[in-house]
């Protein structure tokens, strides 16, 4: 071959891998902005499939962790797992995989076509141990079963290894504090109100645990918030120092008024935690509570989100409150926009927190970045 043609066979080829490349990176067009209710599309290209989520961040990373649902009719029921991605900037998630596994032994606790909602993951540093926690209804048993569920792995993005599902803090009363009102306190011998009956009817076997969350302090103490007493009430509970169970210590919030979707942030020492209310999978007014001390009172505030459609949320349902990492009094609140006939088809609605002073307030954007939080 003479130097000519050698010399442009080779610009073709350099040409050719140009191209390619290209055509590569172009196809993974970077994303830079939140876009509330559209189509999340993850490194491979597919709508982010983490329902119900929440988010761990660990050594300059967020590990995004949800229900994965599936298309066609199975609704709500778990046929897969918990699914896991990852993410450097918070836009952008890489797809790891299945952090949790359903069982195909039908008589497992986690058995393939059950309903494991809400999952949270968070970092243990006495075992070094992943904890997952999440609500479990039993297969076949449709949401009466009212379970807390916990996993754990050695690595964050799994595989996680279930360990046991039950109704916490069976025989316990709920811790008081010189703050307690009198009237929230349960008279098992006579109680006051139907909540209070429900408590005390499960006092024996463990109170009931739907939505949740998990929430870790400063000081490494985890807690366990959910929906309890058929979901009239929200139990704030205390786990234990591995994070695996429950140490029986826990406190009533909101006593009756039906709070579901719990998610729990800290702010220069003030604890908030965002809620709905309780109607199915249609979207209603989120509602804030804050307090000085984890084990209360916690004071309602009613509705943070403002603007049109701020009385349904904006058509969503609380799930997490993350802060960004490395940026002063940022914290997104994450919601699902549920569509329980399409169920993977959910969206996913992030916007940004505003405080005034210590007050929350949450506004509708169509689309928007990590610059709106100033330092
Ligand atoms: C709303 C809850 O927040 C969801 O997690 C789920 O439990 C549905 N209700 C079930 O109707």
């Amino acid at each position: 071959m003479n130097t000519t043609l050698y010399i442009k066979q080779k610009t073709k080829s350099l040409l050719l891998i140009a191209i390619l490349l290209c055509l590569g990176s172009h196809s993974k067009a970077q994303q830079k902005q939140f876009t509330p209710g559209k189509i999340w599309p993850d490194d491979k290209g597919v709508h982010i499939n983490a329902h119900g989520g929440g988010i761990l961040y660990k050594k300059g990373k967020y590990y995004w962790f949800g229900e994965h649902k599936i298309a066609g009719d199975a609704g709500n029921r778990a046929m897969v797992g918990v699914h896991c991605y990852s993410s450097t900037d918070l836009y952008n998630w890489k797809d790891e995989g299945i952090a949790l596994n359903v069982s195909d032994d039908p008589e497992n606790d986690i058995a393939k076509g059950c309903i494991l909602e809400r999952p949270k993951v968070v970092y243990n540093k006495l075992t070094k141990k992943y904890v997952m926690w999440f609500h479990l209804e039993l297969l076949g048993k449709g949401y009466a079963a009212a379970r807390a569920g916990v996993a754990t792995s050695d690595k964050v993005t799994g595989p996680y290894t279930f360990i046991k599902s039950y109704r916490p803090n069976p025989g316990q009363m709920p811790f008081y504090t010189p703050l307690t009102p009198e009237n929230e306190k349960v008279n098992c011998a006579a109680p006051a109100s139907e909540t209070d009956g429900f408590f005390c009817r499960d006092l024996p076997g463990g109170q009931m645990a739907r939505d949740m969350t998990v929430f870790v302090d400063d000081d490494g103490e985890a807690y366990h918030v959910f929906s309890s007493e058929e979901n009239y009430t929200l139990d704030l509970a205390q786990l234990t120092p591995d994070y695996t169970g429950h140490t029986g210590k826990f406190i009533r919030i909101y006593i009756g008024h039906q709070t579901e979707a719990p998610a729990l942030f800290k702010r220069n020492g003030i604890y908030y935690m965002i809620g709905s209310g309780c109607t199915g999978w249609a979207p209603n007014a989120a509602r804030w509570f804050s307090a000085k001390s984890i084990w209360g009172p916690w004071i309602f505030h009613g509705n943070p989100c403002k603007g049109p459609d701020s009385n349904i949320t904006y058509g969503g349902q609380s799930t997490h409150v993350l802060p960004v990492a490395g940026k002063k009094d940022a914290f997104i609140f994450m919601a699902d926009k549920w569509t329980p006939k399409d169920a993977i088809d959910g969206r996913y609605l992030w916007l940004p927190i505003t405080f005034k002073g210590d007050d929350i307030e949450i506004n509708w954007l169509d689309s928007w970045d990590l610059g709106v939080f100033k330092r």
